[in-house]
């Protein structure tokens, strides 16, 4: 393994479509690459009072992200923008001033959504806070997901109306982190 990804997911639901896609993108990238998607649920609600002393969650998360060479950010869409719990871990991981762990981190930028624009808004909102965090994110391929019968065969790879987008997608993202990761 030469890449170690984290792989953050914007929706805590059980059967998220979200998770799902997270779940089958990353099958579609060389093995070189490892995925490993990071708990954002258990973190608590970020309180700049806890900065000197972070809760336990708090430093497995920010370590995992601190080890990490790049994220992949896969997020539903909540009301035109990205989920309060998306939010939050990007606060945490922004904290203290100074420590950031997102700094220099290769983005990439996914989401799928039952709505017909599959996410744009709410990925368009991440791109603008994690630019922000310093994170040079992949602009192209863009990738606005649909959530529809068939996204996912039976055995929740992507389904075969989709895999030329995403694997185009997912081959452009391997190049992007290759490119800033020395
Ligand atoms: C939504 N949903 C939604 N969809 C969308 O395309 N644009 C939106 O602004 C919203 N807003 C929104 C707000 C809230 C609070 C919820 C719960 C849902 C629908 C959303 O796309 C759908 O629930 C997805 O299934 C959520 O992703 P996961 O949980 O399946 O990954």
């Amino acid at each position: 393994i030469q890449y170690q990804i984290a792989v953050v997911v914007g929706s805590l639901r059980q059967d998220s479509f979200n998770r799902k896609l997270a779940s089958a993108i990353v099958k579609l990238a060389p093995s070189a690459f490892a995925f490993q998607q990071v708990q954002i649920g258990d973190l608590p609600l970020y309180n700049q009072d806890d900065d000197a002393s972070p809760a336990e969650t708090v430093q497995r998360f920010k370590a995992e992200i601190a080890a990490a060479d790049g994220v992949l950010f896969v997020t539903p869409e909540y009301n035109r923008s990205i989920p309060g719990v998306l939010k939050n871990a990007l606060d945490h991981g922004s904290r203290p001033y100074g420590q950031s762990v997102w700094a220099g981190k290769p983005a990439g930028v996914l989401g799928v959504s039952s709505g017909a624009i599959g996410t744009a808004m709410a990925q368009q909102h991440l791109r603008n806070i994690i630019s922000y965090l310093d994170m040079p994110t992949m602009t192209q391929p863009e990738a606005y997901i649909h959530a529809r019968e068939g996204l996912f065969d039976e055995v929740g790879n992507i389904g075969e109306g989709s895999k030329k987008l995403l694997q185009n997608w997912m081959d452009h993202y391997v190049a992007w982190v290759q490119k800033h990761v020395v």
